[in-house]
């Protein structure tokens, strides 16, 4: 049976970055991965680093921030280590709401000021010249905030790179089927076609944390439907509207989002969701008219009853849990690398993880 110190059960951006930073700590690491590293929702999000937004939830937003702050050193270190280049863009988020309910941090604008600073998006490139806000701009609140935003397809594949280049091991293919004990401890994990052993095991399966034992943990898939689009007026900033946002990358495609949808593991999208998403992405910015379709995909987001990460050891010793990180898994990456690093080598995290223990499920089980 091949011998690690560690195996992470997933090759999302979360397990590789957590093996990349027990690596880095001397550790051998074994990830296990049931299909390709990377291809789930990791390679479906649309990379909003959004650490400052309101719509994190307040118990995560310490993490969430510190996780923002993180991000360029991250990203650097990944290139750095694998030769690869991940498109990090600096020039923050348009947020058009109707409701004018805007984090503290945000910045109110005008659409004169929308204007200048992101005319593809106002709409000044449209042939006819009129401005593509301006019909609904009384009725709409805008303002800036500063955020950045990253292409999660090129982070993975420098991630998974970074992470060969580092000497983490992968065994990919095969579902794990369970988590082996020994005297009451993790000692190991076993897929369809063989048995690893290891002191340490993490989950780190996003959407299919919860479909192997021992642990029960109650997390599900949350399905997101997307589209991107190519051609269009050059827009530089993230936008978020009250139905979708708008991802810009550097090659020119604009990522448009997203459902939340209960729907199993279901991965296929539809005409008539697709549809809905690029009318609400045209209300935005209209001037997308011009643009082609790109592509269409949907993602399974790992959701959790609070929608709040499980970030802990289990009730089995060796045995550690770092996943439900719900619509925020690229931006927690660095945060959960960096506290699950130092709760799996026996040091204090440098946050307080109290709201995100795997406890706390058993704990609301057993309410009357
Ligand atoms: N993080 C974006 C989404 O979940 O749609």
């Amino acid at each position: 049976m091949k011998s690690s110190d560690v195996i992470i059960i997933g090759a999302g951006i979360i397990g590789l970055s957590l093996g990349i930073s027990l690596r880095r700590r001397g550790l051998r690491v074994l990830i296990v991965e049931r299909g390709e590293p990377g291809r789930e929702a990791s390679s479906a999000a649309a990379g909003m680093l959004a650490g400052s937004g309101s719509e994190i939830p307040a118990a995560l937003r310490v993490l969430a921030v510190a996780s923002a702050r993180m991000y360029p050193e991250f990203v650097h270190e990944l290139e750095d280590e694998s030769g690869m280049t991940v498109d990090l863009r600096e020039f923050g988020t348009i947020l058009i709401s109707a409701k004018s309910e805007f984090p503290e941090a945000a910045r109110r604008l005008s659409f004169e000021q929308l204007q200048e600073l992101d005319p593809g998006l106002a709409g000044l490139s449209l042939p006819e010249g009129r401005p593509a806000l301006h019909r609904s701009s009384q009725d709409v609140a805008i303002a800036y905030l500063s955020e950045r935003s990253v292409d999660p397809r090129e982070l993975v594949a420098a991630a998974i790179k970074a992470a060969r280049h580092r000497e983490v091991d992968f065994a990919s293919g095969h579902e794990v089927r369970g988590v082996l004990l020994e005297g009451g401890r993790a000692a190991g994990v076993e897929t369809a076609n063989a048995k690893y052993s290891a002191g340490t095991i993490v989950n780190c399966a996003g959407a299919w944390a919860g479909s192997f034992g021992p642990v029960e943990l109650p997390v599900r898939p949350v399905k997101g439907q997307m589209l991107s689009l190519i051609g269009g007026p050059p827009i530089r900033h993230v936008v978020r509207g009250d139905q979708v946002y708008l991802v810009p990358r550097s090659h020119g495609q604009v990522v448009v989002g997203s459902t939340l949808e209960d729907a199993g593991y279901d991965r296929r999208t539809d005409v008539n969701t697709i549809k809905n998403l690029l009318h609400a992405a045209l209300e935005l910015a209209p001037g997308l008219a011009a643009a082609r379709i790109h592509e269409d995909w949907a993602g399974l987001r790992p959701g959790t009853p609070d929608e709040l990460p499980i970030l802990s050891e289990s009730s089995i010793p060796g045995y550690f849990v770092a996943t439900g990180h719900y619509r925020d898994g690229i931006l927690l990456a660095p945060v959960t690398a960096q506290v699950m690093t130092d709760v799996i080598t026996g040091n204090p995290p440098a946050h307080d993880l109290d709201a995100f223990a795997a406890s706390r499920f058993s704990q609301l089980a057993m309410l009357p």
